[in-house]
């Protein structure tokens, strides 16, 4: 394996960065991950997009044009061999002696890229079964819409999770209301057939493919509803699924432990699951 790392291709095992690098000493960068699908990065340039808009909001320079920044991304997906799979992005503020200012701003920033294979059929299979998820209070910041390296929260919910037996957790936010998941966005279907989903102007990463997945249900003739929903709802809900570049659409079977509408992966999530490369680009 291949990782780009500052301008030069490593071999993946020797791909290091410095230890003073703001990335590893303050979660002082922002990250993104991207499907490869046919050898082809999907819906590339909304990722492309919400990586400068991260970059803007915590005030790291674009580190390289955008089109350069998409060769580097296409020629590590290609030194890497990869077909289907993911491409991982990370941008930090470089690399200083520790100090919590930005340091000059002549500082160059550290850009990191890797690239893996993933075996699609996995990820069918998990999805035929559909997940369990656990709820959590939501512990985060308040600027949960910037794709930042600072996933401790999410990181502590997600193994929560996995030693309760599940698969995804779900922040709760303090009014009972279901933000989003630890590394995906959180959807309901109710009674009448309605998709719920929060609305991206708080407390979530306004999620790619949740906004993919938006056409996709429009194609479908299903409606979308953007508002909060709670775990109570969602407990009584028909349908509940999650979305992000690495799940597309995955059902939810249990929510902390109670079955939700039959226990088995829903006809919505499994139509949206289906579409969604047909919309996606
Ligand atoms: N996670 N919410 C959070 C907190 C996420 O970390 C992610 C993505 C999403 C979904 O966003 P998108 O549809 O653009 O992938 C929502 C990535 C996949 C990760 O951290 O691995």
């Amino acid at each position: 394996r291949i990782a780009y790392v500052n301008g030069l291709y490593v071999p993946h095992a020797e791909a290091v960065v410095h230890v003073e690098d703001r990335g590893y000493q303050f979660a002082d960068g922002v990250y993104e991950v991207c499907e490869v699908r046919g050898g082809h990065m999907v819906d590339e340039r909304r990722h492309m997009e919400r990586l400068v808009r991260s970059l803007n909001e915590i005030r790291i320079r674009q580190p390289m044009p955008l089109a350069a920044l998409g060769v580097v991304l296409r020629e590590t997906v290609r030194r890497n061999r990869v077909r289907n799979g993911f491409v991982y992005l990370q941008v930090t503020r470089g690399v200083a002696r520790r100090d919590h200012y930005f340091p000059d701003p002549e500082t160059p920033p550290s850009i990191v890229v890797t690239a893996r294979a993933a075996d699609p059929a996995k990820g069918e299979a998990v999805a035929a079964q559909g997940i369990a998820i656990i709820t959590v209070p939501d512990n985060r910041w308040e600027r949960v819409d910037i794709k930042t390296v600072g996933l401790l929260p999410n990181v502590l919910a997600k193994e929560a999770a996995r030693q309760a037996g599940a698969r995804e957790a779900w922040f709760v936010d303090r009014d009972g209301n279901v933000t989003e998941g630890g590394s995906t966005n959180a959807w309901i279907v109710t009674g009448d057939g309605k998709l719920v989903t929060r609305p991206a102007e708080s407390g979530i990463l306004r999620g790619i493919t949740r906004t993919v997945m938006m056409e996709v249900a429009e194609k479908l003739q299903l409606r979308v509803e953007e508002r909060a929903f709670t775990v109570k709802e969602a407990l009584g809900a028909r349908e509940a699924f999650v979305t992000s570049a690495t799940n597309f659409a995955t059902p939810v079977v249990r929510i902390d432990g109670q079955s939700i509408g039959d226990g088995k992966p829903g006809p919505v999530a499994r139509a949206l699951r289906e579409n969604f490369h047909k919309v996606a680009e």
